[in-house]
């Protein structure tokens, strides 16, 4: 890692726009503006306007036990920012938060910042470096032994904590049109390879009656499944079976083989190899699913497509970014299945659904 630092030595030839220079600003700044946002969630300043309505400074600041500077800045910044809007002396919550609040997703947008700050912050400032290596360099900042982010998580239980609080919000953020897409192919017994903390197996149990669900994680994060398929009282309709799907086979006996989240983390090569055993576990007929945030086949955006891609380049696993929807195709036809289809889920996020068959023989 090298700095080049060489003096500024050219001429001023005028001053760029303003208006021309916001958007560039914003990105200069980029790390600030979300750490307003942290804190304003961290410290309660949108749950307290949430709670109590439109509040002076003077009410806030004690409110929130900061004091008078303190406040000040947070203000300065959640107002200028849009996070909150003010009008007299009185700071309000902006249009964003309270959409967030209206449509039920706060806490889900709450858990998906304190992931951001706590998980993917630090290992960022190691992109260029991930780019350059072709690898995840930011795995360093959490230590541990384990191959991947997932292997060391087990280590740091309160990172363990606030990463599948922000994957179970993050999924259900979308996982809706997942179970909608899956009751319209009419499946019966869904594998669902990493399925985390089971999450999604748990939405499909619980909206498509008689589906069973086979959920299969690493060893180290078995007892966060088992947790929660126990507290779901589901257990009769889904389990947990310890499996590292790189190195183990698949098992068989089922009609729908769903990677959720899951092949964003991967290489392309990794991800043929796992939609390889997805083919050779299911019978002729039986489906695969991709459920994971898309970019575009034009390779210009959405923009948190893009933004979410330095995570996944900087830090989980070797090599994962947001692959587009061609893709994923591409890979599944490497990998055997035929005629992907694709589903876009409306919302904030990029996500997006592909479903594909294994064709009977002919
Ligand atoms: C990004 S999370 C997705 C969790 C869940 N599918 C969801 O959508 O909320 C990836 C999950 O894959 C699991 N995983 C990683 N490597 C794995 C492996 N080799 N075999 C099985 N599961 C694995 C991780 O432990 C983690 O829970």
């Amino acid at each position: 890692m090298g700095l080049n630092v060489t003096a500024g030595t050219a001429e001023h030839r005028g001053t760029p726009d303003p208006a021309v220079m916001e958007p560039l600003a914003r990105i200069l700044f980029g790390h600030a503006a979300f750490q307003y946002l942290n804190a304003g969630c961290e410290l309660g300043l949108f749950d307290l306007l949430a709670d109590r309505g439109p509040l002076e400074k003077r009410e806030i600041g004690p409110a929130l036990s900061l004091e008078g500077r303190a406040a000040d800045i947070l203000l300065l910044g959640c107002t200028s920012l849009g996070l909150l809007g003010k009008s007299g002396e009185r700071y309000a919550l902006g249009d964003a938060i309270r959409s967030l609040l209206d449509a039920g997703d706060w806490q889900r947008f709450k858990d998906t910042v304190a992931f951001e700050q706590h998980i993917v912050y630090e290992a960022q400032a190691d992109f260029t470096e991930s780019l350059r290596e072709n690898s995840n360099v930011g795995l360093r900042r959490i230590s541990g032994q384990g191959r991947d982010l997932y292997h060391r998580l087990a280590g740091h239980p309160r990172l363990e904590r606030v990463f599948y609080r922000y994957m179970r919000s993050w999924s259900e953020l979308a996982n809706e049109h997942l179970t909608d897409a899956l009751r319209e192919i009419g499946v019966e017994r869904v594998l669902d390879c990493g399925g985390g903390d089971a999450v999604n197996a748990l939405a499909l149990a619980r909206s498509l009656p008689g589906v069973q669900v086979t959920v299969l994680e690493i060893a180290n994060s078995v007892p966060v499944t088992e947790k929660q398929i126990i507290n779901s009282g589901a257990g009769d309709r889904v389990r947990v079976v310890p499996c590292d799907m790189f190195a183990d086979a698949f098992p068989g006996g089922h009609d729908c083989v769903l990677f959720a989240h899951q092949l964003v983390i991967w290489t392309p090569q990794e991800n043929v190899l796992l939609l390889r055993k997805a083919y050779e576990a299911l019978p002729p007929g039986g489906h695969v699913v991709i459920f994971n945030s898309m970019s575009d086949d034009t390779g210009d955006g959405p923009v948190v497509a893009a933004l979410d891609s330095v995570y996944f380049a900087s830090l989980p696993a070797e090599g994962g970014m947001i692959y587009s929807w061609a893709q994923h195709e591409e890979a599944l036809r490497e990998a055997g299945f035929a005629e992907p289809r694709r589903v876009t889920c409306p919302g904030w996020t990029p996500h997006g659904l592909i479903i594909a068959t294994k064709q009977p023989p002919r």
